[in-house]
């Protein structure tokens, strides 16, 4: 499909086809991941593809059982990874510690999330459905230890592929007027927010949502439901030690 209309008809799917996605949609998904823009040309990332159900139903508690998690003919987990290159340097009698830092994390960081996106536009062209599992950022220390992880390696994005067994409705997204911003930050007044959250606020999903959580709009709902605060500490605290442990902190 057309590049522009693939990602405009972009939603989410949660519900798959039982059947494996075919070996040449595979190699096309895997080959548009690991073609994009990537820090140095150094491709600081890894990809690893689970299709074997005993690997996903071992993994599934720690992406809290979603669905996806366990029903997805294929589910690529991508790495930030700098110990394929630092095994590089190793080889060749370079310096190997260059790269045990937060700043080379953030790199190969960004590199994971380009190739993660460009398998998602490719699986997308193709007619294959897929979701993210934000699961992934929550539990890196389990990830870690179930996909024998090395040092300099910390999982980033979870996608689950599948060939789609819905159709679901296009998500409502704030307008471009919201998200972008010419030569400098403008930052947004009260009346702002009133009008960019307008749509969102008094979209049937939304009003959904207040009714069955009995709170007053979407920021309560986000904040008090979804992503709480002492979630986020507590799993901040997982990242820290985990980046620790994989030397990209001291
Ligand atoms: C980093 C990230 C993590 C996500 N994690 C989950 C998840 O764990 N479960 C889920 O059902 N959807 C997850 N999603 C999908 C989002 O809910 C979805 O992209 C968003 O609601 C917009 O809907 P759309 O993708 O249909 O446009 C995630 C998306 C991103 C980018």
């Amino acid at each position: 499909m057309d590049v522009l209309e693939t990602i405009r008809l972009h939603r989410s799917i949660r519900k798959y086809e039982k059947r494996a996605i075919t070996v040449a949609h595979k190699e096309a998904i895997l080959r548009a991941a690991c073609n994009g823009s990537t820090t140095g040309n150094m491709q600081l990332y890894s990809i690893i593809v689970t299709e074997d159900k005993e690997m996903m139903l071992r993994m599934a508690p720690y992406h809290f059982n979603q669905s996806m998690a366990i029903n997805a003919p294929m589910i690529l987990t991508f790495c930030a990874d700098f110990n394929r290159f630092n095994r590089y340097c190793a080889c060749r009698d370079a310096q190997t510690d260059a790269y045990n830092n937060l700043q080379s994390y953030h790199w190969a960081f960004t590199d994971a999330i380009i190739a993660a996106q460009n398998a998602c536009v490719a699986a997308e062209s193709l007619g294959i459905g897929l979701c993210w599992l934000g699961t992934i950022t929550f539990n890196v220390d389990k990830f870690i230890e179930v996909l024998q992880l090395p040092e300099n390696v910390i999982p980033v994005a979870c996608i689950a592929f599948g060939y789609p067994a819905e159709t679901p409705e296009l998500t409502d997204k704030l307008p471009l007027e919201a998200l972008v911003h010419h030569e400098t930050y403008h930052n947004y007044s009260d009346a702002d927010i009133d009008r960019l959250y307008y749509d969102k606020e008094h979209h049937p999903n939304t009003l959904q949502l207040l009714k069955e959580n009995n709170l007053p709009n979407l920021a309560q709902i986000i904040t008090q439901r979804r992503y709480i605060k002492k979630d986020n500490e507590a799993y901040e605290q997982v990242l820290i030690q985990a980046l620790k442990k994989q030397c990209f902190m001291h």
